[in-house]
């Protein structure tokens, strides 16, 4: 049977969403979340999106959106298994691409799960080549009947708060009149350290605000601070989605250079448990690449279990 693409329209997301869950391993969008992501992006910059019917079924998706910075933009290519080997995903690669073309960007960014070795292989065809791999872990918090039941602060940690005034806050309560700022300046310094990351100038202090401190997604209270007199060494800041209300991602955690390996980081994942306990969150997701030892480690440590990996690819 022939299929047609076009470009998607506001009656399609309701399709959108259920082609993306059947497809995407870890998905956990609505139509509604979807909506919401596209009327307000976290990075602003060029976006589309396509699809493939048969008849009046959705049976492919493709869009691309800007990834970390508006120079690079990360593709998505998906049609339903069971209509794969026709050509749609092919036919929706050369749409997608063409159009993102268009907007000359540095590099194009791809992703597929490791357990599908098709979509690898689709990926390659069209010019990617693997870059890095990441993983989703996840926290159930349902495990645990309340918060003083969750894991206890580290020893590393203890120690280093009686010997150094080390203190948990957050950005809703604390008592530094430029916690923002230094949260922004943390936030970036850590940014480049992250493995793999793409590489892209920081914004300015106002649109970091803007998009991510917006509170509806970013509450204030859910950016936990490690705090040492008038300095803000360590941070993890909380993401919530308004159609996922049981769901919290752990969006960033960073910890200045010369703090690591003192349990800061440890002890803010178990603040931003608690935090998320006392909200009733079921579950704190986070993204990490598997080339992050210590992130990985300290997840590992707390219980967070590792789901099936993705594979980043760039062109
Ligand atoms: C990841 C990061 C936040 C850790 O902060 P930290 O305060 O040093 O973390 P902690 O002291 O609580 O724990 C570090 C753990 O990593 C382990 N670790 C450190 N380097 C490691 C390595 N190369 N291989 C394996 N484990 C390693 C440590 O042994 C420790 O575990 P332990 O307590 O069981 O010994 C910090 O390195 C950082 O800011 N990195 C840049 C930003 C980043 O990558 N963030 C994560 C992505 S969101």
């Amino acid at each position: 049977m022939n299929h047609t693409i076009r470009p998607a329209e506001e009656s399609d997301y309701e399709s959108i969403a259920e082609v993306l869950r059947k497809t995407l391993p870890g998905f956990l969008g609505t139509a509604e979340s979807l909506r919401e992501s596209d009327r307000r992006p976290l990075v602003a910059g060029p976006k589309a999106r396509f699809i493939a019917e048969q008849g009046s079924n959705v049976v492919g998706v493709a869009q691309y959106r800007p990834n970390v910075h508006e120079c690079q933009l990360s593709l998505l290519v998906t049609v339903l298994p069971s209509h794969r080997r026709q050509g749609i995903g092919h036919a929706l690669f050369e749409v997608v691409n063409a159009s993102a073309q268009a907007h000359q960007p540095q590099a194009r960014w791809a992703e597929v799960s490791e357990a599908d070795s098709d979509s690898f292989r689709f990926a390659e065809k069209h010019g990617f080549r693997e870059h890095t791999r990441v993983f989703e872990s996840r926290f159930d918090l349902t495990r645990f009947a309340s918060e003083d039941a969750l894991p206890a602060l580290p020893e590393s940690f203890r120690e280093s708060s009686r010997q150094d005034g080390f203190e948990i806050q957050d950005l809703a309560h604390t008592s530094l009149e430029d916690a923002h700022r230094q949260f922004y300046k943390l936030y970036f310094e850590s940014l480049g350290d992250v493995p793999n990351l793409p590489k892209s100038p920081a914004p300015s202090f106002e649109a970091f605000q803007k998009s991510h401190l917006d509170p509806t997604r970013y509450p204030a209270d859910g950016v936990i601070l490690a705090v040492v007199g008038e300095e803000v060494i360590g941070f993890s800041q909380m993401m919530l989605h308004k159609s996922l209300p049981t769901l919290a991602i752990i969006a960033m955690t960073g910890c200045k250079p010369g703090y690591r390996g003192r349990g800061i980081a440890t002890t803010l994942k178990i603040a931003a448990m608690r935090w998320a306990k006392r909200r009733g969150i079921q579950t704190l997701s986070t993204w990490n690449d598997a080339l992050n030892a210590p992130i990985l480690a300290i997840n590992e440590k707390l219980g967070f279990l590792k789901r099936p990996g993705m594979i980043i690819l760039r062109r």
